[in-house]
């Protein structure tokens, strides 16, 4: 295997976003940017009326390969319901969430909050699996976090997914009273390492570098991809980056990446536009652009106009002079 190929094996993931990587999103981002393989949808709720938004129905509207839908419930009936919605939709997999740290859904004992009780968890699992065996079903994967309150959970929760024929378990490695805080946790990802088929293993959690990407793949060198969210957002080339394992952008120079990110962000806009009141449109933006700001520190001033900006055209002049300085 050449040293390029072995740099763009692993499969590279967006992770979803409630509010942020939505289908609008998705397709204007994959028609801009290149380098990755895998998507997800923020998660999709299902519960006892066995109907979908029309919010999440948007997310679902179009199906293809590399998009994976999840679905938010701790209910095993209303999980095959989705699953079973969902591939006759087309799709071939989908994700459970058992990650979200958010305490309208612990509370709840959904999202992380499934992983404060394993028995239920296992019985869970035990019933989505059995409808998986017993006819058509599609592929199951799961997004979890690797504990609630202490990292000394995470062996019995690795134990629990290992009994089970997962696609994919994506493992941010972090409990879920962490939220955001403290570093992502390698130690107890490698619990997950042990004991998980590693081609199933995927890697997220504050990946904001190819060097960031580098040292995970040195550390697990056999997991199968890595997703990153807050990175990708910050840097919108940084899947091309990882592809080609360096800084660079393909053969881009700043002028080259300065008008492929206007062109995505004028689009985008556009795009929130049609769908969306002027207003909405730009908070829309505005939200994007929080995660944005960290890539341009020394335009403050900029930044806080795009923040400010009250109309369309306030806002796309204030986008003008931030990436006046793109470099
Ligand atoms: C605003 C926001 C919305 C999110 N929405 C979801 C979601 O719908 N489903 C999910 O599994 N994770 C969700 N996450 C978690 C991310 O997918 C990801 O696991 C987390 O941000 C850590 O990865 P990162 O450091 O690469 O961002 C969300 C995170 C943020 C910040």
């Amino acid at each position: 295997m050449d040293k390029r190929s072995e740099k763009s094996s692993v499969s590279v993931e967006m992770a979803p976003m409630e509010g942020i990587t939505t289908a609008v999103f998705r397709r204007v981002y994959t028609k801009w940017f290149k380098g990755i393989d895998r998507m997800y949808t923020p998660f999709l709720v299902a519960n006892s009326t066995h109907r979908f938004k029309t919010r999440e129905k948007r997310e679902i509207e179009i199906c293809s390969q590399d998009l994976v839908p999840q679905i938010m419930t701790n209910n095993a009936q209303h999980f095959i319901w989705a699953a079973l919605e969902l591939q006759k939709a087309g799709f071939g997999e989908v994700n459970l969430n058992a990650g979200c740290p958010s305490a309208t859904v612990t509370t709840k004992k959904k999202g992380a909050g499934m992983l404060e009780d394993i028995r239920a968890f296992r019985a869970f699992l035990d019933e989505i699996f059995l409808a998986k065996e017993s006819g058509s079903f599609p592929e199951i994967s799961v997004k979890t976090r690797v504990g609630v309150s202490s990292y000394l959970e995470a062996e019995d929760i690795a134990d629990l997914y290992s009994r089970y024929p997962f696609s994919r378990v994506i493992v941010h490695p972090r409990i879920r009273d962490d939220f955001y805080k403290n570093e992502p946790n390698r130690e107890a990802f490698g619990i997950f390492y042990d004991r998980i088929p590693h081609e199933t293993l995927v890697f997220n959690g504050d990946l904001r570098t190819p060097e960031d990407v580098r040292k995970i793949r040195e550390a697990f060198p056999e997991i199968s991809g890595i997703m990153i969210g807050r990175g990708l957002l910050a840097d919108l080339f940084l899947p091309e980056r990882i592809r080609r394992g360096d800084d660079a952008a393909g053969d881009l120079s700043p002028d080259g990446e300065k008008e492929i990110l206007s062109g995505f962000l004028e689009e985008l806009y556009d795009e929130y536009e049609r769908g969306l009141s002027e207003s909405a449109a730009i908070a829309k933006m505005k939200d994007l652009w929080n995660f944005m700001a960290v890539s341009f520190p020394d335009n403050k001033k900029q930044i806080k106009a795009i923040s400010k900006s009250g109309n369309v055209r306030e806002y796309k002049a204030a986008v003008v002079n931030c990436l006046r300085t793109y470099s």
